[in-house]
């Protein structure tokens, strides 16, 4: 079977990616929070929201584009910032920015990733975000937003929902660690997954790009509790372009982080992978959207699955909408080639949707509540 026809679904994906990828990367991709309920809640919480068919409008003519800060980008889904995403298959943080500069849609770029934040900026031709992790190490960030500002990055995402890293059990069963350590459970997952093992040998284990040679080391356990309002100022003050705040779930937090200048704010659980007992993020989409009013640019991930789910987010208050994991499993499922049929389909499903729903463009989207 073709990997056309083989791909039609998110959980097509995923068990192709099952199926090649050592269970370690499994479970980092796919693992959440605790128990992985809060995550599954949300999950469960958008598949419920119901949509409202309506006929006889005339949508043979569909417009999917969108714009954010003013500017028009080829879809109304882009691509979430990852981190270490060439352990889903080697050259993905590449493969990224090539959709991303083929569609010209954002794509967030990790602190953590696998190739350097100049790269991949330059690779997907400007329509790069980079997102900040604050570390302890203050100097060092900013050093980072330096790096940005000089790469020519336009918008700079500050991820501030990770004071002290989720506890995810699936991972740390595994002894999921970067860099990895290989000990014996870890040599008999590879031994078993040799596609993976082989693609990844040659290609040498993805590193943490934005930290090699003799610049200060990324650790990704380290605490970054210490970020408060007031560092949040400082870095307002040091970038010129679009800031934006990714992790925000709490009405009082958006109302305040817009009076503090935040030019955007990504509302987002992190995929589930921070805290189990979380609130549905895409209800509390609903209610900042409600608070903030209709023109603010507000964005969302977490959650979702389906170009029926993109046109849900929509519907409940999004101005943009990021996808994460289902792209890193089309990868493992088929590299490029599996990315651009998980894009196609989205999209897809994005454009009958609508054509459901009797609506030509994503900017009709009647509200859902
Ligand atoms: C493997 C993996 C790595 C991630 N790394 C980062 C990261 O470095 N920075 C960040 O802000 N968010 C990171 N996230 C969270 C995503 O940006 C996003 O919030 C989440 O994946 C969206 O949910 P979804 O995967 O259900 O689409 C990561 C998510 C995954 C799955």
């Amino acid at each position: 079977m073709s990997i056309g026809n083989r791909i039609q679904t998110f959980e097509d994906v995923r068990q192709l990616a099952r199926g090649y990828l050592p269970w370690m990367v499994f479970d980092y991709i796919d693992g959440a929070a605790g128990e992985g309920v809060g995550e599954r809640v949300n999950r469960e919480t958008i598949r419920a929201l119901r949509l409202q068919p309506r006929v006889l409008n005339n949508v043979e003519n569909r417009d999917l584009k969108v714009s954010i800060f003013g500017q028009e980008v080829g879809m109304p889904f882009g691509i979430c910032p990852m981190g270490m995403c060439n352990l889903s298959r080697p050259g993905a943080d590449v493969m990224l920015a090539r959709l991303s500069a083929k569609q010209g849609i954002p794509h967030g770029v990790s602190t953590a990733a696998s190739t350097s934040l100049e790269r991949m900026n330059e690779m997907a031709e400007g329509n790069a975000w980079f997102q900040l992790y604050f570390s302890g190490n203050q100097e060092a960030s900013f050093a980072l937003v330096e790096r940005a500002i000089a790469a020519d990055y336009k918008t700079l995402i500050l991820t501030v929902d990770v004071p002290e890293v989720g506890h995810r059990p699936r991972e740390l069963r595994r002894g999921f660690r970067a860099p990895f350590k290989i000990g014996p459970s870890q040599f008999l997952d590879f031994t078993l997954h040799p596609r993976w093992s082989l693609g990844t040998l040659f290609n040498g284990a993805p590193e943490l790009a934005n930290f090699s040679g003799d610049q200060a080391t990324f650790d990704r356990h380290a605490s970054r509790a210490g970020a408060d309002w007031s560092l949040l100022e400082r870095l307002r003050g040091a970038w010129k372009g679009n800031f934006v705040v990714k992790g925000v779930l709490d009405v009082e937090d958006a109302t305040r982080l817009r009076a503090a200048g935040v030019d955007g704010i990504i509302v987002s659980s992190h995929g589930g992978r921070q805290l189990d007992s979380v609130h549905p993020p895409i209800l509390a989409l609903r209610a900042i959207r409600d608070a903030l009013g209709n023109a603010y640019p507000l964005f969302y991930d977490s959650g979702i699955r389906s170009g029926e789910d993109i046109v849900k987010a929509y519907a409940m208050g999004a101005s943009y909408v990021f996808v994460g994991r289902a792209w890193l499993f089309a990868m493992a499922a088929g590299g490029e080639a599996g990315l651009a049929r998980m894009v196609e389909i989205m999209e897809k499903q994005v454009s009958i949707t609508l054509a459901q729903m009797g609506l030509s463009s994503m900017l009709d989207i009647p509200a859902l509540r």
